[in-house]
């Protein structure tokens, strides 16, 4: 098992490109499944999600195409053929995001067998809002030996009312809906900037949908969507994680290829903190000269600030003078990583959905253990910061979903180096 080893203390200077959004990239491919002709994507990140997927896919019978070389951020899924709708616990079971092809699958070919996701590491997340608005778009659908199966003739326009805003659950009954006869409206729909751009490319591939990126989401089915070009739009947890490390590293750093409005919530905390930041269209320059000032967070849905932002603005508030109060609203147990910033010498006290940050504490370098994709990620942040050198575990997670992250931390002046299981016993010194 791979792992990191971070020697902290360096400014972070220079600039950083961020990838495209897996959490856009990953919907996107699933929407290829709604077609028989070719969906090109562009600006896909090389991450494991993203392989997982492309298996995914594979595994139904769709023909995958990758770029070569630097054009590898491009894709072709042509899903001609799908043999076999139905996406197996291994495969689910590594990433929950594979229940987004339930929809696709059950509207195109009129049957899904999907494993049920279980649980995972930050909370119980259920799949119940996506069975329930496939039941409501006329599907029959049955549970057993783990799986959930969904037929359905054709399925029939309906206005479904999300009890709980869901994300991929939004996404999962748009595509549904594409092809569903007659009109669906989503109410309480998420409102994040992955669902309008999944809904971009439906739009392109022929659907009818109005109202994306608003809570409520029209839709004109229609009975056949063709194959499409689409560009992903960049990440914006990734450009979050960036502006964070400028920031925690007391750097300058120029975050390109980012669009900063979709940073609203970061950078409005990162303001109250201290921090000074600088957008153009597409890059926001991040300058940690100041100390830092402790201020609350509260996690929300888009455009609030982002749960998947929480663990490293949780690293940041490490470093700020007095309390910060951090409050997870979207997970229930979404603070694994404060444990580990403990062990670094951080002062956090969590009471429920609650974290209590006192700083700033200096941290030190220590062994620790990724949790998750975005523990892992706060675990970077600290070690950036840390005395001495840091190595963290587990780093399968943070490969999940940031692309390359120790080479583009490394060209803005970190000290980091992944080390493999060449090396189990003892990690190599970082120079
Ligand atoms: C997506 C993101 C993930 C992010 C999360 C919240 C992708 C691939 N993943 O995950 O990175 O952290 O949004 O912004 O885009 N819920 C139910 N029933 C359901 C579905 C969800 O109760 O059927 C609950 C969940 O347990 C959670 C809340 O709704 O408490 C929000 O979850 P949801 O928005 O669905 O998260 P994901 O789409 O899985």
């Amino acid at each position: 098992m791979d792992k990191l080893v971070i020697r902290g203390g360096e400014p972070l200077l220079g600039t950083v490109r961020v990838s495209g959004a897996k959490n856009a990239a990953l919907p996107c491919m699933a929407a290829a499944l709604l077609t028989e002709e070719p969906v090109i994507l562009e600006n896909i990140p090389q991450v494991r999600d993203i392989q997982t997927t492309r298996n995914l896919l594979a595994a139904m019978g769709a023909e995958v195409e990758l770029g070569c070389g630097r054009a590898q951020h491009r894709t072709t899924l042509h899903c001609k053929n799908l043999a076999s709708p139905e996406a197996s616990y291994d495969l689910v079971k590594t990433m929950r995001a594979s229940t987004l092809v339930l929809g696709p699958l059950v509207a195109r070919c009129g049957r899904a067998r999907v494993s049920l996701p279980g649980g995972c590491a930050i909370g119980s997340r259920p799949i119940d809002l996506h069975i329930k608005g496939l039941e409501q778009l006329g599907a029959k659908v049955t549970q057993d030996h783990g799986y959930v199966e969904a037929t359905a003739h054709r399925l029939k326009g309906a206005e479904i009312v999300f009890d709980k805003i869901t994300v991929t659950g939004t996404e999962d009954l748009l595509m549904a809906a594409t092809l569903a006869e007659g009109e669906t409206i989503l109410q309480n729909c998420a409102r994040e900037p992955e669902v309008a751009d999944l809904a971009a490319l439906l739009n392109k591939m022929g659907a009818k949908i109005e109202g994306a990126g608003t809570a409520t989401i029209r839709v004109k089915g229609v009975t056949k969507l063709k194959g499409a070009k689409h560009r992903i739009i960049p990440d914006r947890i990734e450009a979050g994680t960036f502006l964070i490390a400028g920031a925690m590293t007391g750097g300058d750093l120029n975050i390109a290829g980012c669009d900063p409005a979709h940073l609203g919530a970061i950078l409005g905390k990162l303001k109250e903190v201290g921090v000074k930041t600088k957008s153009t269209a597409d890059s926001v320059r991040v300058m940690g000269d100041n100390p830092f000032t402790a201020t609350d967070m509260s996690t929300e849905e888009y455009p609030g600030f982002p749960t998947d932002c929480q663990a490293q603005f949780m690293a940041l508030a490490t470093q700020a003078e007095g309390a910060s109060v951090i409050t997870e609203n979207i997970f229930e147990n979404r603070f694994m990583h404060a444990q580990e910033l403990i062990r670094m010498g951080a002062n956090i006290k969590i009471e429920g959905r609650r974290a209590v940050v006192r700083g700033k504490t200096p941290l030190s370098a220590a062994a620790v253990l990724a949790s998750d994709l975005r523990a892992s990620a706060s675990l970077v942040l600290a070690a950036l910061v840390a005395d001495g050198e840091t190595i963290i575990d587990r780093v399968y997670h943070i490969d999940r979903g940031y692309e390359h992250i120790e080479e583009k931390l490394r060209a803005v002046g970190a000290q980091i180096k992944r080390i493999g299981e060449m090396f189990p016993k003892k990690a190599a010194a970082v120079k």
